[in-house]
């Protein structure tokens, strides 16, 4: 029971599945590597950026708003010395906008000569129905379509890095434990077979997010199938429940906030994901870790049809808004 719940909060997974940055990822560990952090100026994002930056990668940071990104760049200075800002980048990404995904993924094309591995962190969680500029229902954009797009535009570049470096690029795609709430909904169907299908309202804005991480998971699992050949591999985290900003908008859950673990550890399973060694040793490629690098068999996620399915409608969407990848 114990280890369940702690599986799920993250409470007392040191002591499961203990992780921690500083030893295992020392400075100068990840010097020279490029890594871009959807979201990575807050919470589970910006500890995400903290940690790769400390062991010298540099970070793009990829996010909506130039200010928050620039005042957590003087966070962290304040906090680690003015060295780390060469460490960190700004790069403009409105997940809701497929033609700003399509503009950030262009952008980092020009600009970058290698990526090691891209966080799909950035995400929202049960916000009100709305359908985003592209005609789709804003939480599957921004938690799963955007990032489709952004980490499919940019796999010449991670396969480039793999040919360069010999070692394997990895996106790891931010889930979520919600997606079991699916099961919560016996009459729901999760079926995303049709792009009218990322237009459902599904009567909930909790089984919408739940539905996004779902799709989150199937997303990693299919990414990893396809990417194998050319050295670019996936999984799927589940952080924990994680003190954050995510939970601003959802009152009832603030009060539960100080039980909740903090973003640093809300980081843990993320960089254990994109960097450890374990992953290739024990072969995890395309599985889904909870807290801090536990493999979880996830509900409902390992359906190759439904994976391949919901692929293949992010890339009809794509073709359709922006002309495709
Ligand atoms: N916290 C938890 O307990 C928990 C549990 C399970 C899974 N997760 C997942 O973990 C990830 C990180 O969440 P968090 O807890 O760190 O929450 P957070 O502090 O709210 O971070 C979410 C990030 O997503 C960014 N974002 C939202 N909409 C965006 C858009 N349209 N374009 C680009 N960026 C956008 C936010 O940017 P702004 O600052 O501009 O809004 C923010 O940086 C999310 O995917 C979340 O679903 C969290």
């Amino acid at each position: 029971m114990l280890t369940i719940l702690s599986d799920i909060t993250g409470i007392g997974a040191e002591k499961r599945t203990p992780y921690d940055p500083p030893q295992e990822l020392p400075p100068g560990s990840l010097e020279g590597k490029v890594y871009l952090v959807t979201g990575g100026h807050g919470g589970i994002g910006l500890e995400t950026t903290r940690f790769l930056a400390l062991a010298g990668a540099r970070i793009l940071i990829a996010s909506r708003s130039s200010s928050k990104v620039h005042s957590a760049i003087d966070s962290l200075s304040s906090t680690h010395g003015d060295s780390i800002r060469s460490k960190l980048e700004y790069v403009e990404l409105d997940l809701a906008s497929l033609a700003s995904v399509k503009r950030c993924a262009e952008r980092v094309l020009e600009g970058e000569q290698r990526l090691d591995g891209v966080v799909c962190n950035a995400g929202i969680m049960a916000l009100p129905y709305k359908l985003t500029e592209d005609g789709v229902e804003q939480q599957f954009q921004v938690n799963v379509l955007g990032h489709w797009l952004l980490v499919n535009k940019l796999l010449p570049l991670l396969e480039k890095t793999h040919q360069l470096t010999g070692e394997i690029s990895r996106v790891v795609v931010l889930s979520s434990f919600a997606h079991n709430f699916i099961s919560l909904y016996p009459f729901s169907s999760p079926s995303l077979s049709s792009a009218s299908a990322l237009r459902k309202t599904h009567h909930s804005p909790w089984l919408r997010y739940s539905v996004s991480k779902l799709a989150g998971i199937w997303f990693a699992r299919e990414l990893d199938r396809r990417g194998k050949e050319k050295g670019v591999r996936s999984l799927s985290v589940h952080p924990g429940f994680v003190s954050s900003n995510l939970y601003d908008t959802h009152a009832l859950a603030r009060p539960l906030l100080r039980f909740f673990i903090p973003p640093s550890s809300g980081s843990y399973t993320t960089l254990f994901a994109l960097t450890s060694p374990q992953i290739a040793e024990r072969d995890w490629w395309g599985e889904y870790l909870v807290p801090f690098g536990k493999r979880k068999e996830p509900r409902r996620g390992k359906d190759t049809e439904r994976e391949e399915e919901c692929w293949r409608v992010c890339e009809a969407v794509c073709r359709e808004r922006v002309g495709g990848v």
